[in-house]
C-alpha cells in the first residue's frame, strides 16, 4: 500500500475527482488542432497586457482596481463581494464556511453543475438531492421537506447542463423557506446571457442569499480563473476567514480589470449577441435532425439535446471525438439519458460540428447499403 493510501482520509481513496473538460482529455495531447465545445468557454482569445512592475510583491488580498471594476459593472457595493479563483473556489469556500465536516449537508437540484457535490464530498459534507421536476423547475415541495436538514442550498440559474432559467418566484419561495436555516446560493455563472434575470438586487432583502459569478463564460476568461461571490457583509467576512491569503494574483487582477472596463464590457455585449444568434441556429438545426428527440431551451452559451437512443448518442459523440471535436456527454446526469451538450463556439466550429455529424451518417448509411448489396 502506498504511503498516500495508508495515510489519506479513507473516503478519498475511492473518490472520483471532478472530470473537468480538460482532465477528460488531458492525455490526448495539446489543445492545438482540436475544437473545444465541451466546457462552455467562449471561442477566440482576447488581447491583454500584464504589468510586471510589482510582481516581486504579494498582491492585495482583494485588489482594489478589480473589486471597484466589478462593483461598477454589477452595481453591488465593494463590501458585498469577494473575488476568488473562479466561481469554483466560491463554491468550495461556502461549503467550508458553513458545513461542519461529517455533520452538515448541502442541498442540490440535479441535473446540475457537478462541483457542488464534488466540493461537498471533498469536505465531508452530506449531499441531499432534490431533483428538478420534469419541466426542469424547482421541486418546491421537495425542497420544503428538507428545511432544517441542510446548511447550504445550491440553485443554478441559468442551469448547467440544462440551460434554462429558474423562475424568479420559485427562487423567492426557496429563499423564504430557508430564511432561518440555510444559505441559499444562486449560481449565476451564465447570467450575462440573460442579465435581466439576475437576482443580485435581492441581496438587500435576503441576508442569507449568496450569488456566484464568473469571468469564465461571457467574459471569455476561463483560463484566468476569476470569479466573484456576492453576499451581505457578514457572509463575506465569514468566508474571508477560510480563503487563501492571496487568492487573486497580480496578473489576474490586471487582466480582469481591463475586461471589466467599458471597452471590455462592449466586447461582452457583442459576444453575447453573437452567441444568441449561433445558439438559435444550432437549436433550429438540431430540431430538424431525425436522430434528435429533444432540444432543451437554453438561456446560456450551450445547447443540451437528447438523442433517440444510446447507440445514436455514442455514435455522434465518438464520431466527433475522432475528428477532434469535443462536446460533453451528460447522459449520466439525473433524467438526462442519451443527452449531449454543445458549447456555442465560433460559427466555423459549429459549422464543422454539423458537417462532421452529417458526414458520419452519410458514411455509415453508405457502408450499410454496400454490405446489404
Ligand atoms: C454553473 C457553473 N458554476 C460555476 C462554474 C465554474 O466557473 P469558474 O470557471 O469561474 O470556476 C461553472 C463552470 O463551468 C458552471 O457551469
Amino acid at each position: 500500500m502506498s504511503i498516500a493510501n495508508k495515510l489519506a482520509r479513507k473516503e478519498l481513496i475511492d473518490m472520483v475527482p471532478y472530470q473537468s473538460a480538460r482532465r477528460l482529455y488531458a492525455s490526448s495531447g495539446s489543445m492545438q488542432g482540436k475544437i473545444w465545445l465541451n466546457a462552455n468557454e467562449a471561442s477566440g482569445p482576447g488581447i491583454y497586457q500584464v504589468s510586471s512592475d510589482s510582481i516581486n510583491r504579494y498582491p492585495d488580498f482583494q485588489p482594489e482596481s478589480l473589486i471597484n471594476a466589478y462593483s461598477a459593472y454589477s452595481a453591488i457595493a465593494a463590501e458585498n463581494m469577494l473575488a476568488t479563483r473562479g466561481a469554483d473556489e466560491g463554491i468550495e469556500l461556502i461549503i467550508r464556511t458553513f458545513c461542519r465536516a461529517y455533520q452538515d449537508s448541502i442541498v442540490i437540484c440535479p441535473p446540475t453543475y457537478g462541483m457542488y457535490a464534488i466540493s461537498a464530498e471533498n469536505h465531508g459534507a452530506g449531499i441531499i438531492k432534490v431533483p428538478l421536476t420534469a419541466e426542469l423547475s424547482l421541486d418546491l415541495a421537495g425542497l420544503k421537506a428538507q428545511v432544517g436538514q441542510a446548511k447550504v442550498v445550491f440553485l443554478c440559474s441559468p442551469g448547467n447542463p440544462t440551460g434554462n432559467l429558474l423562475a424568479q418566484q420559485d427562487i423567492k419561495t426557496v429563499l423564504e423557506l430557508f430564511a432561518d436555516s440555510a444559505i441559499v446560493v444562486v449560481d449565476e455563472a451564465y447570467i450575462e446571457f440573460s442579465p435581466e434575470q439576475s437576482v443580485a438586487s435581492w441581496l438587500k432583502t435576503y441576508p442569507h442569499l449568496v450569488i456566484l459569478r464568473t469571468l469564465s463564460k461571457a467574459f471569455a476568461l476561463a483560463g484566468l480563473r476569476c470569479g466573484f461571490t456576492l453576499a451581505n457583509q457578514d457572509i463575506i467576512s465569514m468566508i474571508s476567514k477560510v480563503i487563501a491569503p492571496y487568492p487573486i494574483s497580480a496578473p489576474v487582477a490586471d487582466i480582469a480589470s481591463v475586461a471589466l472596463a467599458p471597452s471590455g464590457l462592449e466586447q461582452v455585449s457583442i459576444r453575447v449577441q453573437e452567441t444568441e444568434i449561433l445558439r438559435t441556429q444550432l437549436t433550429t438545426w438540431l430540431t430538424q435532425q431525425s436522430w434528435c428527440s429533444q432540444v432543451f431551451k437554453s438561456d446560456a452559451n450551450f445547447v443540451l439535446f437528447r438523442c433517440q437512443n444510446e447507440e445514436v448518442k455514442n455514435f455522434i459523440f465518438n464520431g466527433l471525438v475522432e475528428q477532434g471535436i469535443l462536446i460533453r456527454d451528460q447522459s449520466k446526469q439525473q433524467n438526462l439519458a442519451n443527452c449531449l451538450r454543445i458549447s456555442i463556439g465560433s460559427e466555423r466550429e459549429l459549422g464543422l460540428l454539423q458537417q462532421t455529424i452529417i458526414n458520419s451518417f452519410i458514411t455509415t448509411t453508405a457502408q450499410t447499403v454496400a454490405k446489404e448489396n
